[in-house]
């Protein structure tokens, strides 16, 4: 068994250093942390699928410094690119490009033609980076099925022993992770939400942006293969709870007692006294922030049966938000 090391910020050298060497880092993003390993050494590539226990048909998003990294993989970009790179990065945006040829492992690409990118707005991980001088593969940092990790302590929890470290940098403050946007087809199509949305896109493009809900059909091959996978079911059964419903909802709840958590805001949790409650804040940008942090701590609850949390708006950050929270939920609803 590895022993398991938190690297503090200033120890951002040595971590990068275990990098270069095909050990496995996770690293801090301003979405959710990340699981690296030196996206050009296939070895180290291919514990990272262990070390999560994920299918290894499922690529990699490829974590860069800068996008004079993603050049060497790409060649020129597109304008249209540029344009979004200049307007998101660093920042929450993923972009899939069509690579050259063998210039990425297939244990990264998973055989596709294509590659993932994404530059975090953490400034420690593009120092990591910018060190280890090599991009990193950066699938979140959880054991699959999991809920993603927000904080070290979230990471150290699934993978101790089984990576040599964790950089921490604190909680990440959007919650949820990235949007990742196709680029390598004539119309730039969103496989999957996050904080950054559909209209920001289409407004820097000049050019509508589809979103591909339909991608993770029967028997096609998903555009972004992991959305095929459940992910992020607790053994609770997640309740989806309408706005209007929380009257009903709380009463329900006082007959069930100890076996129901309840993810909400300050003001309904203020109605449920006695009950066991998550403070998700009081909009849905803290309750991206805390959504997966609360499914984990009703998760470690073995009497909990039941998780309620919020229905938001699907607008802007409420469309990724309602998308992990739809999965988690098997969208399941509660109904008075
Ligand atoms: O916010 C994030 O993106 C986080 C942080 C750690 O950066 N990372 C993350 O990675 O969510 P991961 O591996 O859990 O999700 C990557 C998604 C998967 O659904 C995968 O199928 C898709 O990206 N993907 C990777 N390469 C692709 C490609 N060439 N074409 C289409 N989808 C791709
Ligand atoms: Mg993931």
């Amino acid at each position: 068994m590895l022993i398991t090391k938190i690297y503090q910020p200033s120890e951002v050298k040595q971590a990068a250093k275990e990098l270069t060497l095909g050990e496995l880092i996770a690293f801090p993003t301003e979405t959710v942390y990340g699981l690296g390993a030196d996206a050009t050494n296939e070895q180290a590539v291919k514990r990272v699928y262990l070390a999560k226990g994920r299918p290894s048909d499922n690529p990699l998003i490829v974590t860069v410094a800068s996008r004079e990294m993603v050049k060497q993989y790409t060649g020129e970009l597109p304008e249209a690119a540029v344009k979004l790179m200049d307007k998101f990065w660093p920042g929450p945006l993923t972009m899939v490009f069509p690579i050259k040829d063998g210039s990425l492992p297939k244990a990264v690409t998973g055989g596709l033609k294509t590659a993932a990118f994404r530059c975090p707005a953490n400034q420690l991980t593009r120092t990591l980076i910018a060190e280890a001088g090599v991009p990193l593969v950066g699938p979140s940092a959880n054991s699959s099925g999991k809920p993603s990790p927000t904080t070290a302590q979230h990471v150290y929890h699934d993978l101790e022993g089984r990576i040599a470290g964790v950089l921490d940098d604190g909680p990440t403050s959007v919650g949820v992770e990235s949007t990742i946007l196709d680029m390598s087809s004539k119309q730039p199509t969103i496989l999957r939400p996050g904080a950054v949305s559909p209209q920001e896109i289409a407004a820097v493009l000049g050019q509508e942006v589809i979103s591909d809900k339909h991608h993770v059909g029967q028997n096609e091959v998903p555009k972004a293969p992991g959305m095929k996978y459940k992910h992020y079911a607790p053994a609770a059964q997640v309740l989806i709870v309408a706005q209007d419903k929380w009257d009903a909802a709380l009463a329900w709840a006082k007959d069930h007692a100890n076996s129901v958590g309840i993810m909400a805001s300050p003001q309904v949790i203020s109605r449920a006294p006695g009950l066991n409650t998550y403070d998700l804040g009081a909009d849905v940008v803290t309750a991206s922030q805390h959504l997966f942090a609360g499914l984990r701590y009703f998760d470690d609850q073995a009497e909990v049966k039941w998780i309620l949390a919020p229905a938001y708006p699907e607008e802007g950050l409420g469309e990724a938000y309602m998308n992990r929270l739809k999965k988690a939920a098997g969208n399941q609803f509660f109904e008075a």
